[in-house]
């Protein structure tokens, strides 16, 4: 099995002094007792600087929630893949459906952000998901290979393997309704798939897909339990150490 992975997207919520408030305890939590998961968390930009300095010497990564395509230039209110590698940031969330749907992102702005974030020598976590109009049309499996057709064009086999996938249905996200295991495993198997055909049996096998969408301490035994999940994406549930915690430790029984 790939090793979970546990990212925290906490969203534009928190200032410097809760974020590393925060991630103090998670560290101090997991160092008494290390999770079998790898954990990631993906504080506001502003953050980015206090919550590094309480994540060194720990296995706990940072990640930041977007960047811009361009390393540099005139593009007003945005951040380049190279400003938030210099923070610490060791991965990055790209497409994430907010920034699909509440800034209008389209298919080809995350495709060429990719790159840029696999070149700077960071991981990249692509989200993909359908919204609720487009799963009651029957349409989540042509939504799914559009998102990824686009966004993996022109990336290597190599550049795959240091990219995340996190399967987010837009219904989901925020409204503390799951999609069920049954929906889960089989858009997993899908982006698996995927992924195998576009990259190779070994590429495939070897992934991450993640799922995201009201994941919660309650419902992650039920999630956990589901095979085709390597990790999960953790938005509400990971802005306080009570609720993220037990979802980091739901890995250890699986
Ligand atoms: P949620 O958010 O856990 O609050 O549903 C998930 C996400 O947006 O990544």
């Amino acid at each position: 099995m790939n090793t979970p992975l546990v990212v925290a997207n906490w969203k534009m919520h928190g200032d410097q002094a809760s974020c590393a408030r925060l991630a103090r305890q998670i560290v101090r939590a997991l160092r008494h007792q290390p999770a079998s998961a790898e954990v990631v968390l993906a504080p506001p930009f502003t953050a980015l600087n206090a919550v590094q300095r309480r994540l060194s010497g720990s296995p706990i990564k940072l990640a930041a929630q977007n960047c811009h395509w361009e390393v540099q230039g005139a593009y007003t209110g945005e951040i380049s893949p190279v400003m938030v590698r210099e923070l610490g940031c060791t991965f990055v969330i790209v497409g994430h459906s907010e920034r699909r749907h509440v800034f209008q992102e389209s298919d080809d702005m995350i495709a060429r952000k990719l790159a840029p974030v696999l070149r700077q020598g960071m991981r990249a976590i692509l989200c993909v998901g359908e919204t609720l109009d487009q799963r009651q049309a029957k349409k989540t499996a042509t939504v799914i290979h559009r998102q990824l057709r686009i966004a993996l064009k022109g990336l290597t086999k190599a550049d795959i393997a240091n990219s995340e996938i996190a399967y987010e249905p837009v219904w989901a996200i925020g409204t503390g309704q799951n999609a069920t295991p049954k929906q889960i495993s089989q858009v997993h198997r899908l982006i698996r798939k995927c992924l195998t055909n576009r990259f190779g049996p070994s590429a495939g096998k070897h992934a991450r897909i993640l799922y995201g969408g009201s994941v919660k301490p309650e419902n992650v035994a039920s999630l956990v339990a589901v095979e085709e999940i390597d990790g999960f994406l953790v938005g509400g549930a990971s802005l306080q150490s009570e609720t993220f915690l037990p979802i980091i430790r739901a890995f250890s029984q699986k």
